[in-house]
Order: C-alpha cells, then structure tokens, then sequence
C-alpha cells in the first residue's frame, strides 16, 4: 500500500488514505520468477567451485514451492514496500538456509531419502560428500545474501542466523530425540520439534520481510504471529501428506513418516484432529492480519492455500 494525500474538494481538508499501489497487484509468478533468478545470480555470482556451484545449482534450483521467499517478499509488500527488488536478498536467505536443511535432511544419517521435488536428492545425484558441502555452501551464501540486504543488513542477518540455528534444534529432536527436562509429554514434543524445525524458518521469512520494508514494532508483532501461525501449520500439513497422499503427488517419498516411527501430528493425534489444527493454525494466521487492510490479502490468500494444499 502507499499513502496517497487527497484533498476533497479543493477545501483545505487532507485525508491520509491507504490506496492499493502497483506492489500489491504483483502476482505470484512473477515474484518467483525474479526470485528464480535472484537465487541463480547469488550462486553464479561468486567463483565457487565448479563442482560444489554445480550441486548447489541443484539443491535450490528449478524446483519448489518457494513459500519462505514468498512470505518474505509478501510481508515486506503488505508493509508497504513500493516493490520486491528490496525485499529479495533477505527473500533468497531464507530459501538458501531452507534448501540446506533440505539436502542434510535427505542425508541418510538423517530420514534416509532417495526422492525431492520429483528427482534424485543431491546426495544421490552428486554423493554423500559433495551434498554436505552444498549444504554447508548454500548456509553461508545465504548469510552472504542477508548481509547484501539493502535495508537493516545486520537485523536481517541475525533474523537468518537465529532461524537457521533454531531450525537445527529442531532437526535434532526430530532425528535424535534428548529433549529439555520437563517436555515429557508426546504433544510438548511435537509442538517443539515443530515450531522449530518448520516454524523458525517460516516466521523469520515473515520478519525479515517485514523488518526489509521498514515495519514498526507493532507491525513487525503482527508479522511475526503470522508467520509462528503459518509456520506450525505447515507442518502439520506435511504429516498429513506423507500418510495420505503418493509419493509421486509430493515428488518426494510419502509413508515414511511412519515407517521411521518419526514424531508427527497424525501418529499422536490422529488425522481428524490434526486437519482440525491445521484449521485452528489457519485462523490464528489470519486473525494476526486482522484489520490490516487490502495489502495483505495475498497473505491471507497464501494461509489457505497452504492450509488446503494436496502437494
Ligand atoms: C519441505 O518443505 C520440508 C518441510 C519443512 C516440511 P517444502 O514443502 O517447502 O519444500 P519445497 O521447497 O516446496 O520442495
Ligand atoms: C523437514 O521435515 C524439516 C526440515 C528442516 C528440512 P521433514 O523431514 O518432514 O521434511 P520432508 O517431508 O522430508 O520434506
Ligand atoms: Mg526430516
Ligand atoms: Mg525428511
Ligand atoms: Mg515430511
């Protein structure tokens, strides 16, 4: 939104109003695809090498939702960016820290996988060494891309730094368990391993966009519980898949979940309670932008979706 200065009928009355500007008309596609292509020039711009661009190229590259850059760049425009080329270094931190988490999680000392975003995961593709590389590579070059942040490049690093690391909690009590004394109970666990191995990397998103346009702290507030909203939702979403839907739907392995008797949301609340949180997560998200006005539509739009997606 801008803010558009009308004087109503020559008199001297002014009235500060919020107009829909270009920004918010932006659509979808064509915010990935600058995203697309700011994620190409990060990795091409820097004379890595040549193997390790390679599989990096493959990890982040020509494939997925790209719902972390989104949310960024949706958040920074919903605060009132004129538009996204501000908001895209923090954007693609956010995917580059997300495709790492994504070539370590496939690794087999972790959930073991052969399939992501419908191709062989890069340890397959390129060997178990060079995948820990990419990912080691694509965690820096995301912290390259923070710092490149044309506004707030050290509160955007930190934002990226602090979600990347939360998110690494999370993956260990996913993998290994040896949770804080006194969250004992299936349902503490789950919340836990949830918020922060899904929900740290979605709510930094959503900050770092918001923090990229300028917010204010109540803004930046509203964002934030937003995004802890949309964050557990989502992965609550990606349990219920992996038990109901095909492993070529998801263009990853479904039924694993399962199969490594992994802590979700299904296997301790059943399937009809866990589409029922997801409803629950889905009004909490869109009670955070309440009152907010017609900017953050593509957000709301965005939190049903991701609600009611089937991949
Ligand atoms: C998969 O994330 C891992 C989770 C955190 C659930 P996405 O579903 O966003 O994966 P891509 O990026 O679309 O492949
Ligand atoms: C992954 O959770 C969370 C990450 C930090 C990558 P999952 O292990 O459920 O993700 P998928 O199902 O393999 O994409
Ligand atoms: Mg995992
Ligand atoms: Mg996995
Ligand atoms: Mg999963």
């Amino acid at each position: 939104m801008r803010v558009a200065i009308i004087r109503i009928f020559s008199r001297h009355v002014l009235i500060l109003m919020r107009v829909p500007g270009t920004a918010t008309m932006l659509d979808d596609a064509t915010l990935l695809e600058s995203v697309e292509r700011a994620l190409a020039q990060a990795i091409d711009g820097r004379a890595l090498a040549p193997k390790l661009a390679e599989a990096m190229r493959y990890a982040s590259l020509g494939g997925g939702k790209r719902v972390r850059p989104l949310l960024a760049i949706r958040c920074g425009l919903a605060v009132g960016a004129p538009d996204a080329s501000a908001l895209l270094p923090a954007a693609i931190a956010f995917e580059f820290i997300h495709a790492f988490s994504l070539v370590h999680d496939d690794l087999p000392p972790l959930d073991n996988d052969d399939l992501r975003r419908g191709r062989p995961t890069t340890h397959k593709a390129f060997g178990e060494a060079l995948a820990i590389l990419a990912g080691d590579g694509l965690q820096s070059l995301a912290m390259e891309a923070a710092l490149a942040s044309p506004r707030a490049p050290e509160r955007v690093a930190i934002e990226v730094a602090r979600a990347c690391t939360d998110m690494i909690s999370g993956q260990v009590y996913d993998t290994l368990g040896g949770f804080p004394t006194g969250c004992d109970a299936p349902a503490d666990r789950l919340a836990l391993i949830h918020r922060n191995k899904t929900g740290a990397l979605l709510r930094g998103a959503c900050r770092v966009g918001a923090i990229a346009a300028g917010a204010n702290p109540a803004m930046l507030e509203r964002f934030t519980r937003y995004g802890e909203a949309m964050g557990h939702m989502f992965q609550v979403v990606d349990d219920i898949l992996d038990e109901t839907q095909s492993s070529q739907t998801l263009g990853k392995s479904a039924g694993k979940d399962k199969a490594q008797g992994k802590t979700t949301y299904p296997a301790v609340h059943g399937i009809d309670r866990s589409r029922a949180f997801v409803q629950q997560l889905l009004d909490e998200a869109l009670t955070a932008l309440s009152g907010l006005d017609s900017a953050s539509d593509p957000l709301r739009a965005l939190a049903r979706n991701l609600a009611t997606r089937t991949s």
